[in-house]
């Protein structure tokens, strides 16, 4: 008897091609990124690891756009980034992508709700309270709406950046140690959050982190050390 057997291979979401990243310093060039191939299918879901140092968060803001590679090509759902104009990139990166900063880059000027307000009411397409409000309660954080940046711990503010992140639904979710402030409950809440996006909208995950429990439920690990990808698996979610 005959099986037939259908591939579906998603299409690449994410794609560095022989990425490298120098920077001068003083009288010396300093390698931070080397030789970076990476091909991410549609929905993955990949935590980027690596000691401190070893180039994390230059690869993410490199593979967002946030920043340009030395030499080497980042494409995006198909579309190669480097030789768009600024205005076009930036309206790329709002169609396709959401970021977290490890540093969270909240507008100090605006209260948590009107932050996470921002990307929507950026991207042209009005604004959605009630899904503000919705994602702010998702991450617990209701009784905080009114409340502006200074006012939040580090925690509550990294939660305000992951639920800014999401307003618009972006195809691509990129974070930066997402759960690196966050006490267990809320690092879970977190994790069910991301695990929710990545299962039922389909959102490629790209997240450094350091955090076991999340890294665990990845469906490939990437790592870095000194600049070059040394690990690349895929895994079985720990579920
Ligand atoms: N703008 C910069 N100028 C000089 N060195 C930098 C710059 N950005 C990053 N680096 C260096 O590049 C290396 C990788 O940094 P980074 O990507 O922040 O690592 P990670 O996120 O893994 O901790 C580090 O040694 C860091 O000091
Ligand atoms: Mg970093």
């Amino acid at each position: 008897m005959m099986t037939e057997v259908t591939l579906t291979i998603p299409r690449p979401m994410v794609q560095a091609r022989a990425v490298n990243k120098t920077i001068r310093n003083g009288s010396h060039r300093v390698e931070i990124l080397k030789s970076i191939d990476l091909s991410i299918p549609a929905g993955q879901f990949v935590a980027i690891m690596g000691a401190s140092g070893s180039g994390k968060s230059t690869l993410l803001g490199l593979l967002a756009g946030l920043d340009t590679p030395s030499s080497g090509s980042i494409i995006l759902d198909g579309e190669e980034i480097s030789h768009l104009e600024e205005d076009a990139l930036a309206q790329l990166r709002g169609r396709k992508i959401g970021f977290v900063f490890q540093s969270y880059q909240l507008i100090p000027t605006l209260t948590a709700e009107e932050n996470v307000l921002l990307p929507m009411e950026l991207s042209g397409n009005g604004d959605d309270p009630g899904r503000a409000r919705e994602l702010l309660d998702h991450v617990g954080l209701s009784e905080r709406r009114h409340h502006y940046p200074v006012q939040l711990s580090g925690g509550e503010q990294q939660r305000v950046a992951l639920a800014r992140a999401f307003m618009v639904r972006p195809p691509i979710l990129m974070a930066d140690e997402p759960t690196g402030n966050l006490d267990t409950a809320n690092g879970r809440h977190v994790l069910d959050l991301l695990l929710g996006l990545n299962r039922h909208e389909k959102t490629t995950l790209l997240l450094v982190t350091h955090d076991r429990e999340l890294a665990a439920n990845a469906d490939r690990r990437v790592s870095l050390r000194d600049g070059e990808v040394v690990g690349d698996e895929l895994q079985a979610r720990d579920e």
